[in-house]
């Protein structure tokens, strides 16, 4: 028997809430720096070769290159860093007025374990797709993660638009949120488009953003 619950956010779950959903999203920036040491290849040999053409030393081709390789780190912890600042001063701001408001198709659970928030998952009206509804936010603490809990929180959510007669669920994710593929799939999910992500970073490292939307349009069921 499952050890946590899934429930409605209280206002007590604030700042767990926002750790929560931080963490789940910086842990992506290893893989992340990953994708752009290989689109930064190119540039690191070509580094290399000028400096071999002016006859620097051994030794500083290294010390530049390592310059490098620190900015591209630098660049990607920067973005993270405005990635989760934007989240956080968007719908994460403030719960109750994003996703609680009476009267409308939104809201958003938890789960929590012995007093603990271990989880989170919203849904709400979609702004790039009017006329569908996005789940988002889905985020499990690590050391609880494999136990079906974010499964669970997004049952609630999915049991929520079909007691609304919501008829399309979608959502966004990245080429690098791998576990959250295979828990999309799982629930009923399908990959219907992929796209950059349209920003300069994006473009650069060719960072490629899917948009799932919920198999059963007609009836959502789980
Ligand atoms: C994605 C995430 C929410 C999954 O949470 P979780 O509680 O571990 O997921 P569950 O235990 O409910 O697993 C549900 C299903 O997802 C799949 N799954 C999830 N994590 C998996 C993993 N590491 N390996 C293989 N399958 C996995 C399984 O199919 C599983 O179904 P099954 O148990 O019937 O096989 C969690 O890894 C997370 O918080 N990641 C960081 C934040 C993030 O990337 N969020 C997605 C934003 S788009």
């Amino acid at each position: 028997m499952s050890s946590y619950q899934i429930r409605e956010y209280r206002d007590a779950d604030y700042a767990d809430m926002r750790l929560i959903y931080s963490t789940g999203f910086r842990e992506h920036a290893g893989t992340v720096y990953l994708q752009a040491l290989q689109w930064a290849q190119a540039l690191l040999c070509g580094v290399f070769l000028l400096l071999q053409v002016f006859f620097v030393s051994f030794l500083t081709c290294i010390v530049s290159i390592g310059g490098v390789l620190l900015v591209i780190r630098i660049l990607v912890q920067y973005f993270f860093k405005q990635g989760i600042q934007l989240g956080l001063s968007e719908d994460l701001l403030d719960i109750r007025s994003s996703y609680m408001q009476t009267g409308c198709k939104s809201c958003f659970w938890v789960a929590e374990e012995k007093g603990s928030i271990v989880g989170t998952v919203g849904i709400l009206p979609c702004v790039e797709e009017p006329g569908a509804w996005e789940l988002k936010r889905i985020s499990v603490k690590w050391e609880f993660r494999g136990r079906g809990v974010a499964k669970a929180l997004c049952k609630a959510a999915l049991e929520f638009v079909a007691r609304h007669n919501v008829r399309r669920v979608v959502l966004f994710t990245s080429m690098v949120q791998t576990d959250a593929h295979k828990l999309y799939n799982t629930i009923g999910f399908q990959k219907e488009e992929e796209f950059v992500w349209p920003s300069l970073p994006g473009r650069l490292i060719e960072f490629i953003v899917f948009k799932y939307a919920h198999r059963n349009s007609t009836v959502i069921s789980f």
